[in-house]
């Protein structure tokens, strides 16, 4: 059951509901297939003191696949060599992946962290928060997925994401001179980063820029969502730190690109959301988006990806996994594994695919210990099958044998 329903999805908000009616993802001709876990057990959430050894792994390493070695966890830590340990686990020779990131998703409880850590998905940075309190009580799950969050989206009056969340009047927002409490009430209230909705009647462009601007004084970033040409320049622009998804309505041209890349910007896609929807005509029309025919929206989304990449714009892994919303709703954990696969549909090499759902949000989101395997990192480590081999065929991160998070293990390995 959720507690709270959080979540913007990509394009509405997701009201409390009591009922839960689980998850699923679209097929290619728009039916819904159930959510399944990768595993069903989780082991036990204390606080890990144990010394574990992972014999046998051959480690990826953010830029190769190394000989086989030892991994060695202390606590919740990646650590150098142990001389004594509680725990020899044989990695059958298999290749080891830090714990996965999934840059862009709105978890809406507990168990959707299950959900992500049985996939691999070690830390979910959620990307509208609806509900301080219940933001909160994500944080600190032990041995269960990492929680860092956006603070309460920042929307124009009768903008869509406006009118499909009951947002108070006094938490809109329409001119610059409203940015400076918008921003300390962001962060007043604990968010790791201020959300931005670009988009028709969202904030103008002089007050998407104040925003920014305040919370650049704080040293904290920005995420803008933008899915149409317009409002991702906008969102450029601004000078947002992220752009999130990529327009689905006509190509970046070189201005856009060059400025990104100057501005020191990224770009978080989530092509996951759109293949998943755009298929259904209905839900397209739902969501107020312009009924473009999938085919066309998706040579244009795959376009972009493939330019932004190509300007060595960083290319973060984000799905818009949501709860349940008007029939919507995009499946946590393996939506994060099919981003992987629509990124090398979009024609980047798996080594930058894999970055980019590991290194890369770490390093942009400014998480610490997190996202490689290094001694002082946490041991949050994701253990592939022996003949899973994700630089030579992007889906074979789907192969897992087993998860850390944090140093405990997620996996029962009970198959
Ligand atoms: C749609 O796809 C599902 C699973 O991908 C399949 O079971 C079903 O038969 C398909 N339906 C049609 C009408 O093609
Ligand atoms: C939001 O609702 C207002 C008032 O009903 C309407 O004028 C506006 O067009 C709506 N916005 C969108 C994007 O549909
Ligand atoms: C935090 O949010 C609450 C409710 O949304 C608001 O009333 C309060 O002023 C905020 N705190 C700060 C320090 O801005
Ligand atoms: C690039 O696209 C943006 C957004 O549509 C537009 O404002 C700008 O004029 C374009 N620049 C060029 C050189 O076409
Ligand atoms: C990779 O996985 C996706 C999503 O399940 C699937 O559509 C695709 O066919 C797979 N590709 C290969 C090469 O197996
Ligand atoms: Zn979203």
């Amino acid at each position: 059951m959720h507690r709270y329903v959080s979540a913007a999805s990509l394009f509405l908000y997701a009201l409390p509901s009591s009922a839960c009616p689980g998850h699923y993802r679209r097929g290619e001709n728009g039916t819904a297939i159930p959510q399944t876990y990768q595993v069903q057990t989780r082991i036990k959430p204390a606080t890990p003191t144990a010394t574990v050894a992972i014999t046998n792994v051959r480690v990826w390493d953010g830029y190769k696949v190394n000989e086989p070695s030892t991994v060695y966890i202390a606590g919740d830590s990646i650590s150098g060599v142990q001389s004594t340990v509680d725990q020899s686990i044989d990695g059958r020779n298999g290749i080891l992946l830090p714990g996965l990131i999934d840059a862009h998703a709105h978890p809406g409880s507990v168990q959707d962290l299950e959900t992500l850590s049985s996939y691999g998905v070690t830390t979910v940075l959620n990307q509208n928060c609806q509900n301080y309190e219940y933001c909160s009580s994500m944080r600190g799950q032990t041995g269960l997925t990492s929680f860092f969050t956006a603070g309460f989206s920042a929307k124009g009056p009768g903008s869509s994401h406006a009118n499909n969340s009951d947002t108070p009047l006094d938490k809109l927002i329409w001119e610059p001179s409203q940015a400076p409490a918008y921003v300390q009430y962001v962060f007043g209230n604990g968010s790791d980063w201020l959300k931005v909705v670009s988009e028709q009647n969202g904030p103008d462009q002089a007050t998407q820029n104040a925003l920014v601007e305040n919370a650049h004084a704080l040293g904290k970033k920005v995420n803008t969502h933008c899915s149409l040409v317009e409002f991702y320049n906008m969102a450029i622009l601004s000078k947002s730190d992220g752009p999130q998804h990529i327009p689905m309505d006509g190509v970046l041209n070189d201005t856009m690109l060059d400025l990104m890349y100057s501005q020191k910007q990224y770009a978080t896609p989530t092509m996951n959301v759109f293949y998943d929807q755009l298929h259904d005509p209905a839900a397209v029309a739902a969501l107020g988006q312009p009924a473009i025919p999938f085919e066309e929206a998706w040579s244009v989304i795959k376009q972009n990806v493939a330019a932004v990449y190509a300007k060595g714009i960083p290319v973060l892994a984000g799905t818009d996994s949501t709860t349940p919303y008007a029939g919507l709703s995009v499946s946590f954990g393996n939506s994060l594994h099919y981003e992987l696969w629509h990124l090398y549909q979009a024609g980047l090499p798996t080594e930058d695919i894999l970055r980019a759902a590991t290194i890369l949000p770490a390093l942009h989101h400014g998480l610490p210990h997190r996202g490689a395997i290094e001694e002082g990192m946490l041991a949050d480590l994701v253990l592939l099958e022996p003949d899973a081999d994700p630089i030579q065929a992007i889906n074979d991160t789907m192969k897992i044998s087993r998860v850390w998070i944090g140093g405990l293990e997620y996996m029962n390995v009970a198959k």
